[in-house]
């Protein structure tokens, strides 16, 4: 256990682990001193002085060792200058004062300075509602300043540093917290600060310009509104949208997000998604998403609005009924077929009535293996002692989070494996690189024998799988396509990776664009249950509209086993149903009766017959641990929805 330290704060007593800053033992007990570079996520680097505060340190005599007494209490020495908190580590017996009349006289003359060179245009910048620098003036600013508007420094405003992001200028308070979170937390350098002074600005280093698929968290960690995305800047204002809980659908790590919505006069009045934050959950995401998930698209462009039997519009009835007919005639030649776009609750549904109508249920994978991934769980919180694979993929393009994850743990003493045949990201931060798979799987196995937690992360065949599977990892993790391929292997999907199987068969088939398009190539029947016009769902047998991730509520279940549940944030496009709804009712018609009215009771049905799930419940998803509930320092939300649950591991046996 590590060393406590107690100290006084403010006249408060706190008790942290000795190397805590004073800054985070106040916040411990409800103490909030400003900040502007410090975030609780980097190292300090006491760059903007805003945290100025009054330490005294009990006083010992230098000669014997011996505590100075005054008046029957140790003694305590007062610096003459005031220190600031973020850099500070916190001492037995420290006395620290944060409100006092030199401490809060520090504090707004710091303000003050901040404010001489800031153009004041509140009004019209996108970080109005949310920026630290507004909040802090409104709080402690004085209402005159002692400088001159004309002599502010002036510069061009909104730069693009990138294809994401832009900058102004002006608006930049220096406190380097962009620069530090791309060069030390992500490891990409892709910024940094040019000239000096008054003249100091944020350049980007890179080329292409800000070169980095976490780009848009700067935007959540600038205190003020320098930098700002292109898809959201001057879209809206904080204080109109409504956020709603979500989970990404870009890929398997699961990321918590919110979705803020507001009603859009350029979409015909619609409430539509404005924005996708990110939401604290540290054993996922800690408070970061990736550029894929952060400009994920939302405009709903050429989604299906209603039911079509051969291209032409028809009622849901007519639809259900003609789908029912079409696979209950195909009986046992029947195939049901999804991809990880779908929800724990569209994919049981699905596998019951395949089960139910002697047909087979299978998912599209190119990534193997799914069986053997029962056992997965959290690599996250990896360190010294602890060894990680990755294999076969290139985790900076299919997972970024996962990928940030890997880079983190070996900046805390992990051993890192990277077996890929190409040269990705990840070679820079491995403690090995090997370009054949083979041999990655060799060095890990000694690596492993005398590891305390290994963890495997691959993407790759069956063949591939079983390797990794071999090495008997606490963790294994298939890096999927998708964001809920897990939750389809948990149901006890079958993989098909060739869609040539289906020649000659009717497919029911429930997944994205890809998807459809090969089984409408392949099969000689389709019934598409999905959300997107194209050419291909045009061109089969029935299409029958789905509603996407943004619009209905549900869970998924990612690479790691994590459940999480999503919540519906806009209104469904046209006569679009839950995927669950479409297979409930299409069932009944088939003679089998399914649970097609809400998910949480899917969910509870699925929770007492899929061995993982054993012991869930809808509700404890929505749990939050109070020692989640930190001091993040930026705009990413806090968890107020949920962490969800770990699957628990399923003998394969
Ligand atoms: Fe700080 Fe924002 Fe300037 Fe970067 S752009 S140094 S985060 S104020
Ligand atoms: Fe402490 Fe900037 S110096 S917050």
């Amino acid at each position: 256990m590590s060393k406590e330290v107690k100290l006084t704060i403010d006249g408060k007593e706190v008790t942290v682990p000795a190397g805590s800053l004073v800054v985070d033992a106040a916040k411990k007990v409800g103490i909030d001193i400003p900040i502007f570079c410090y975030h609780p996520k980097m190292e300090p680097a006491g760059m903007c002085r805003q945290c100025l505060v009054e330490i005294g340190r009990p006083a010992f005599d230098r000669a014997t060792g011996e505590p100075v007494m005054e008046e029957g209490k140790q003694k305590i020495n007062w610096g003459w200058k005031l220190e600031t908190s973020c850099t500070n580590p916190v001492s037995e017996g420290m006395v620290v004062l944060t409100q006092s009349e030199k401490a809060k006289k520090g504090q707004n003359d710091i303000l003050e300075f901040q404010l001489t060179s800031h153009p004041l245009d509140c009004p019209v910048c996108d970080k109005g509602g949310e920026c630290l620098l507004q909040d802090m003036t409104l709080a402690h600013g004085s209402s005159e300043s002692r400088y001159r508007f004309d002599e502010k420094r002036h510069a061009q405003k909104h730069v693009a540093l990138g294809e994401s992001i832009w900058l102004d200028r002006e608006r930049c308070i220096a406190c380097g917290r962009c620069v530090r979170f791309q060069s030390d937390l992500v490891g990409e350098a892709v910024l940094d600060f040019d000239m000096r002074g008054a003249k100091s600005e944020i350049v980007t280093t890179s080329e292409p310009g800000f070169d980095s698929v976490f780009s848009g968290n700067t935007t959540d960690i600038c205190p003020v509104g320098a930098l700002t995305t292109a898809n959201f800047r001057f879209g809206a204002r904080p204080w109109e949208m409504e956020a709603t809980a979500s989970i990404c659908g870009e890929c398997p790590v699961g990321c918590n997000t919110m979705l803020d919505t507001r009603r859009d006069a350029k979409s015909g009045g619609k409430v539509i998604v404005k924005r996708v934050m990110p939401r604290q959950n540290e054993a996922v995401n800690e408070t970061w998403i990736c550029d894929k998930g952060r400009f994920a698209d939302f405009s709903n462009a050429d989604r299906v609005l209603e039911p079509a039997i051969d291209g032409k519009a028809v009622e849901w009835t007519e639809a259900i009924g003609a789908a029912a007919e079409k696979l209950g005639a195909a009986k046992g030649d029947a195939v049901f077929l999804a991809d990880g776009s779908l929800s724990n609750e569209d994919l049981y549904t699905m596998k019951v009535l395949a089960d139910a109508a002697g047909a087979k249920a299978m998912l599209y994978s190119q990534v193997g293996g799914g069986a053997l991934t029962t056992k997965s769980g959290s690599y996250g919180g990896s360190g010294a002692g602890d060894v990680i694979l990755v294999i076969g993929g290139d985790l900076y393009k299919e997972a970024p989070i996962f990928w940030l994850r890997a880079k983190q743990a070996v900046d805390r003493g992990a051993t890192l494996i990277v077996a890929t045949e190409a040269e990705t990201r990840l070679d820079a931060f491995a403690t090995t690189v090997v370009r054949d798979l083979a041999q990655g799987l060799e060095a890990a196995k000694k690596a492993f024998a005398k590891a305390e937690n290994t963890a495997v992360l691959y993407s790759g065949d069956d063949a591939l799988a079983q390797s990794c599977a071999d090495l008997n990892p606490k963790s294994l993790i298939g890096v999927w396509a998708d964001a809920n391929t897990q939750g389809a292997w948990e149901m006890g999907y079958e993989a098909i990776a060739d869609l040539s199987a289906l020649k000659g068969k009717t497919v029911y088939v429930a997944g994205g664009d890809l998807l459809v398009a090969g089984a409408v190539e392949a099969a000689d029947f389709v019934v598409a249950q999905t959300a997107s016009m194209t050419e291909a769902s045009q061109k089969a047998g029935m299409t029958l509209p789905s509603q996407t991730v943004s619009e209905r509520d549900g869970t998924f279940t990612s690479g790691e086993r994590r459940v999480q549940r999503f919540f519906a944030a806009v209104q469904p496009m046209g006569e679009a149903l839950p995927g669950f709804i479409i297979t409930a009712q299409i069932a009944e018609k088939m003679g089998v009766t399914l649970e097609g009215v809400s998910a949480e009771v899917v969910f509870a049905d699925l929770a007492e017959k899929v061995a993982g799930f054993a012991g869930l419940s809808y509700e404890s998803l929505a749990v939050v641990d109070a020692e989640e509930r930190l001091s993040i320092g930026g705009t990413c939300y806090e968890n107020e929805q949920g962490l969800g649950a770990q699957l628990s591991a399923v003998s394969t046996n």
